[in-house]
């Protein structure tokens, strides 16, 4: 099974989702870069951005954020947004994987929702050059493999936005391998938001270390938090889930081929 189709990349068409905000649909992997359901701002927002911003200790000088992977910008944005809102003292540095240039370079001209004007001017940065930066952010796109430019990173990461396309069709960013890169650049503190529910990403998490939460969000369907430390949420038995499905088990690399 080839897990990329470059020759594919480019054919993507614009989808509206439920809340009205716009999203893409990819067909390299035959699927969209949003939940068409939950709405791509609503989504970004309520999966990712809202319970890791109330779950993170914000009195820090400094919030190390990775949001897997660019695409849209979502994600990235959805926080400026919600920062704009909840403004916090910190200086906030996001690192956000992408081998897709020719999207970053499109985005100047995408139709991004109201929500998102005030940050235009970073968009049109991050399109020419794939940088940004002032005194309290700055956000860097690492062009590329993720696989590849994850381990570079040299920052404790504070929070994760574990977003890319699903298991099914972008696995080599869900194995447990992958997951083990991700707790070698996390800090302790560190909370990972992901819309995954599925046992066997679950246990590719638990098999790092990682405790395992609901999302406490009644706003879109529920994913899973995953943390280094105790947190004050609803946890997910990862012991009773194996004891009931013996079968289950993560995703490996070598699966896919990759050693
Ligand atoms: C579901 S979309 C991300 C949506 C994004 N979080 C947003 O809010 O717009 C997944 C993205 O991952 C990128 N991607 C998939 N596999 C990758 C890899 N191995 N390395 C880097 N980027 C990858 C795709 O090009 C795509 O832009």
């Amino acid at each position: 099974m080839p897990l990329y189709n470059p020759s594919k990349r480019q054919d993507k068409r614009t989808v509206t989702t439920n809340d009205g905000t716009i999203t893409l649909y990819s067909s390299e992997f035959d699927e969209c870069y949003h939940s068409t359901n939950d709405g791509a701002l609503n989504e970004s927002l309520n999966k990712h951005i809202i319970p890791a911003f109330k779950l993170l200790d914000t009195q820090k000088d400094e919030i190390n954020i990775l949001d897997i992977c660019f695409g849209l910008g979502y994600n990235t944005l959805a926080t400026l947004h919600y920062l704009q809102n909840n403004p916090i003292q910190s200086k906030i540095n996001i690192f956000s994987p992408e081998f897709d240039k020719e999207l970053v370079v499109s985005l100047k001209d995408f139709d991004y929702p109201n929500e998102f004007t005030p940050f235009l001017h970073i968009i049109e940065e991050l399109s020419e050059s794939g940088f940004y930066s002032d005194d309290k952010l700055s956000i860097e796109i690492l062009f590329g493999d993720a696989r590849e430019t994850l381990p570079k990173i040299k920052s404790k990461i504070d929070i994760v936005y574990q977003d890319p396309f699903s298991p099914k069709k972008n696995p080599l960013l869900w194995t447990r391998e992958y997951f083990a890169t991700i707790k070698a650049i996390a800090s302790k503190e560190v909370i990972l938001t992901t819309y995954s529910s599925a046992t066997s990403i679950r246990m590719g998490l638990y098999e790092n270390g990682f405790l395992l939460y609901e999302t406490p969000t009644k706003e879109v369907r529920s994913g899973t938090i995953a943390s280094l430390r105790v947190l004050n949420l609803k946890s997910i038995d990862m012991e009773l889930k194996k004891s009931r499905n013996p079968q289950a088990h993560s995703l490996r690399d070598e699966m896919f081929c990759l050693n």
